[in-house]
């Protein structure tokens, strides 16, 4: 199939560099220091010469290019960045939005059951591939890094969503290098709608706010620092010292008097975030990885490991202009290495710098809320969001002889059931039937060394939504378990049973740490759906 891909697009490329010349398209996104920026829908069009895939009737038709670009994010030097940008060849122009003076790519958003083709080109000096992260898609069109393209090559991707409304992402996915071409600022979000949230009348339009929070560190002239690749560095994850949302830093988002959706994604490599008002109130939490709860939650706090969503409602109506409030990142431990207790003064010997102003576990303002406009505009929280069916464990057919995962280390060297990724590799115990549910179980005990190698780990499965069906060991409180999952946080100690269905897309899939640093040195693996 990557033949296919690379078929069609042979013939394609002087249309390529006709399009990019278009519309004075590297001039986006430059601009403006202000605080919020507006979205705006500014995605130029054209009339491809080439139609792919003919017999693909889709209702969205983009073109999507991976290239370097220039953002001003700091007073002087702007600061070289990778870049998605989008171009509309057919369909709604409104459904890909940029948002300005961000490195961050289009906002895509499609309704449940449309069907979307995306024509990735890549321009960026090394090999890359999207995954779209979180969507149920088959296995040519999810990513793998063995899809590969290198730089003036394409990949066709032609899809149905079939996710529940939520809020999905994309971001590369070449083998070994996703931490840094992300780092460099390849990441998006992929809003999907349905029905049944159309029916709610949750807060839309300007007061449904989409906030990617990822950590950088910069240099004096401005330029994105990543880590020196020194061992312990990887063995950690990257952590910046600036908190950027939607790739601005010191970010505030001006409110009016009245409810809004706001759409967490930790877009970072590797910091964690355990999410709190300022002011003590509990998060009102109504969505996750996979869409809307059934009902809102209620925590005084919340974690979001990297890859991790949550929707936050949050009501404004009852503040009085000026009024000021912030989301803020509590301290926690956690517990091993790259954190506030082990971690620095074990790793701290030399020029390594980054952890120690601002290390996984430290406390920090992410953004602050500012009410600047008086609305009309009374919302009521939805008792119900979502109809989810509970989960029946004694469907799986390893109800009780669930698959095993141990995240360890060995060789200095993070691991999955002491195994690390091999692109086409799939071991026995990583295939599992079409049509089946399983019940996977994830083990955070221990990573060897002694406790200094324990370390969290994001668990995240390609293809699939799925439920958490327990979580034991530490009993940290701050998880959100409920509703649909892509994504999990297993803190040093924690075991977690997760429920996935195998109900369709046959093929090879990933599973990974979403921590991007050990998935690059190969906390990862393939299990292959295998049609029985
Ligand atoms: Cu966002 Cu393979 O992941
Ligand atoms: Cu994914
Ligand atoms: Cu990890």
């Amino acid at each position: 199939m990557k033949n296919r891909n690379k078929g069609l697009w042979d013939e394609d490329r002087n249309n390529r560099r006709q399009f990019l010349k278009l519309a004075g398209f590297g001039a986006l996104g430059l601009i403006t220091g202000g605080a919020w920026p507006l979205l705006n829908h500014s995605a130029a069009s054209q009339n491809p010469e080439t139609i792919p895939g003919a017999e693909f009737n889709p209702d969205l038709d983009i073109s999507l290019t991976a290239r370097p670009g220039e953002v001003s994010i700091f007073p002087g030097d702007p600061t070289r960045v990778w870049q998605y940008q989008a171009l509309v060849h057919k369909g709604d122009k409104t459904r890909v939005v940029e948002i300005p003076s961000s490195y961050l790519g289009p906002i895509i958003k499609m309704h449940q059951g449309e069907k979307i083709r995306i024509r990735f080109n890549n321009s960026i000096q090394e090999e890359s591939i999207v995954h779209w992260h979180g969507l149920h898609v088959p296995a040519i069109m999810d990513g793998h890094p063995r899809y590969v393209v290198p730089q003036g090559q394409h990949y066709l991707y032609e899809f149905e969503v079939k996710n529940r409304a939520g809020t999905y992402w994309y971001h590369p996915h070449p083998h070994g290098r996703t931490g840094p071409q992300v780092y460099k600022g390849l990441a998006g979000l992929f809003l999907v709608s349905d029905e049944e949230e159309q029916s709610l009348g949750l807060p839309d339009g300007e007061y449904d706010i989409p906030l990617v929070l990822q950590d950088r560190m910069f240099d004096p002239d401005n330029q994105l620092v990543y880590t020196s690749g020194h061992m312990m560095e990887q063995m950690t994850g990257f952590l910046g010292d600036w908190i950027m949302v939607n790739g601005m830093p010191d970010f505030t988002l001006p409110a009016s008097t009245c409810a809004y959706r706001l759409r967490l994604l930790n877009g970072s490599n590797s910091r964690i975030y355990k999410l709190a008002w300022k002011d003590g109130c509990p998060l009102t939490i109504i969505g996750t990885d996979g869409g809307l709860l059934e009902r809102p939650v209620y925590r005084r706090y919340a974690f979001l490991g990297p890859g991790e969503r949550l929707e936050i409602w949050a009501d404004f109506s009852d503040r009085p202009i000026d009024f000021e409030t912030s989301l803020i990142s509590l301290p926690f431990d956690t517990g091993g290495m790259g954190g506030s207790r082990m971690g620095r003064g074990m790793m701290m010997g030399g020029g390594m710098g980054q952890n120690q102003s601002l290390p996984n576990g430290a406390g920090f303002a992410v953004f602050k809320i500012k009410v600047t406009k008086q609305v009309k505009k009374t919302r009521t929280l939805p008792e119900k969001l979502s109809e989810i069916r509970p989960f029946q464990q004694d469907e799986a057919v390893n109800n009780f002889n669930p698959r095993q995962f141990y995240l360890t280390m060995r060789h200095m060297q993070w691991s999955i059931n002491g195994r690390v990724f091999q692109i086409e590799d799939v071991a026995d115990d990583e295939i599992v039937r079409l049509g089946s549910k399983e019940i996977w179980e994830f083990h955070n005990t221990g990573g060897g060394m002694m406790n200094m190698m324990n370390m969290p780990h994001p668990i995240h499965l390609h293809g699939k939504q799925f439920r958490v069906i327990e979580r034991s060991g530490v009993r940290h409180d701050g998880y959100v378990d409920e509703g649909w999952k892509d994504t999990v946080l297993l803190m040093p100690g924690e075991r977690i049973k997760i429920l996935v269905d195998f109900d369709d897309y046959p093929g090879m899939f990933l599973y990974h740490c979403h921590n991007l640093e050990h998935e690059d040195m190969g906390m990862m693996r393939n299990y292959f759906v295998r049609k029985s």
